[in-house]
């Protein structure tokens, strides 16, 4: 097992739930990734799990409210957040996001998370109706504007013979998005992490527009011409942007994957419906172009499903799409001041994504190998190379999505610092 969170300070909060047995096992995961873990349980955790075994299992005081009030000299709940590196919330109720989403603080645990300045990840776990009720979703998004970062719940049968998501995560995709949650928060790129000097919400204030998932092309009302992308990069970035502060518009093509959390979403289908939005969108502080866009479009859509009459197949005669990309890096009213372009390249990837570079006139880009072999195109990992119109390039190692999102939020981030908002 790697030492991936050697060093790190995680403040453990445990919520009253039936998924708060499995915050007992991410004690241990946490502790066997190197991390030291110091336990905060609600009153209503403590009716599932005991403070002993959760300190049992951290090697160190669990705290709970009656401890803690009583005794608010020797650990105060702000020397309790100061003293870590990230605060995860698991299982996080409808109620504790409730009362962190309004600023309450009536016992310890929404004291300290509402005392802290450090970067907090939840991980929800609910009866999938609470889930889904547009109160939750509400308090998400209040959340995840806030900067904080959110893993789960997963899909599956529920505790009440339920079937949707409501689960809590797994205690090792906690661990993994924690991981990723504190890589993100460094930069991605070399900044060591500071205890209780973490950026939080990078790009609050920023607006964001990101483009996801293929275009569909109609040939006649059931036909159309598509291409493989899932929109899961895309996504990625948006729900990462969203999670560092950002008002973020998703302006994506039809997909299967969810909504993120904390993003206004806009619908097309096809690459010129595209093009209205991206412009309806501006301005925008920071474009992301990351939808497989189709090339061309068949010449004529015909209003009618074409029949099988027998005679001659039909000709396809297709004619080219805009390029939104270029056509918005090309703009000298409200050009948003950082363009991200993307390069989905099969061969010779660096030369042709410097030359698309070059062709787009964006400031960065960000090129990966969508050969067959690579898996990218609607699969979960990628390996990604950053340009710069300097000639500056970065090779990232293969990471999941969601991880490339994080970091390339991190570096958006950093770019924009200088650009005056929009
Ligand atoms: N793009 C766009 N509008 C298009 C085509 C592409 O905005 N009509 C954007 C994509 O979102 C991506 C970048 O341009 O950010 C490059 O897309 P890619 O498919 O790699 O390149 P193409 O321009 O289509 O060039 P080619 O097919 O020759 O590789």
């Amino acid at each position: 097992m790697s030492q991936s969170l050697s060093g790190r300070r995680v403040v453990l909060i445990i919520g009253g739930g039936i998924a708060a047995y499995k915050a007992l096992d991410l004690i241990r995961r946490l502790r066997e990734r190197g991390a030291a873990v110091r336990p905060i349980l609600t009153k209503a955790a403590q009716e599932f799990v005991t403070p002993l075994a959760a300190a049992a299992l951290a090697g160190q005081r669990a705290h709970t409210d009656l401890f803690d009030r009583a005794d608010e000299a020797e650990i105060g709940h702000i020397r309790l957040a100061r003293e870590a590196h990230a605060i995860v919330v698991a299982p996080a109720t409808a109620d504790l996001m409730a009362r962190m989403a309004g600023g309450h603080a009536p016992d310890l645990a929404s004291t300290v998370l509402l005392a802290t300045t450090l970067p907090i990840l939840i991980a929800p776990a609910m009866n999938v109706r609470m889930w889904q009720h547009p109160a939750t979703q509400r308090n998400l998004a209040t959340l995840t504007g806030d900067g904080v970062s959110v893993v789960g719940p997963n899909d599956g049968a529920m505790a009440e013979a339920e079937q949707g998501p409501g689960r809590m995560a797994e205690p090792y995709e906690i661990a993994d998005a924690l991981e990723a949650m504190l890589a993100a928060r460094d930069g991605g790129s070399g900044i060591g992490f500071m205890a209780g000097r973490t950026p939080r919400g990078v790009l609050a204030g920023r607006s964001v527009l990101v483009t996801s998932g293929p275009t569909h092309e109609a040939i006649d009302p059931v036909r159309y011409l598509a291409n493989r992308s899932s929109g899961r990069q895309g996504h990625a970035i948006a729900a990462a942007a969203a999670a560092a502060g950002a008002r973020v518009t998703l302006i994506s093509g039809p997909v299967s994957i969810p909504d993120p959390a904390g993003v206004s979403v806009v619908r097309i289908e096809s690459a010129r419906e595209m093009l209205a939005a991206v412009e309806a969108a501006l301005p925008a502080d920071i474009a992301v172009f990351a939808a497989a866009v189709g090339d061309w479009r068949p010449a004529e859509t015909r209003g009618g499903k074409i029949k099988k009459d027998g005679s001659a197949v039909p000709p396809l005669t297709l004619v080219e799409n805009p390029d939104i990309l270029a056509t918005i890096s090309a703009r000298t009213e409200n050009r948003p001041g950082l363009i991200v372009g993307f390069a989905a390249e099969t061969d010779d990837v660096l030369d042709n994504a410097r030359r698309k570079l070059a062709k787009k006139g964006c400031d960065l880009l960000v090129a990966n190998d969508v050969s067959h072999e690579g898996g990218v195109m609607g699969g979960a990992e990628n390996t990604v190379h950053l340009l710069t119109r300097d000639g500056g390039l970065d090779t990232w190692p293969k990471l999941g999505k969601e991880e490339v999102g994080k970091r390339l939020v991190a570096r958006f981030a950093e770019l924009v610092s200088a650009v005056p908002k929009s």
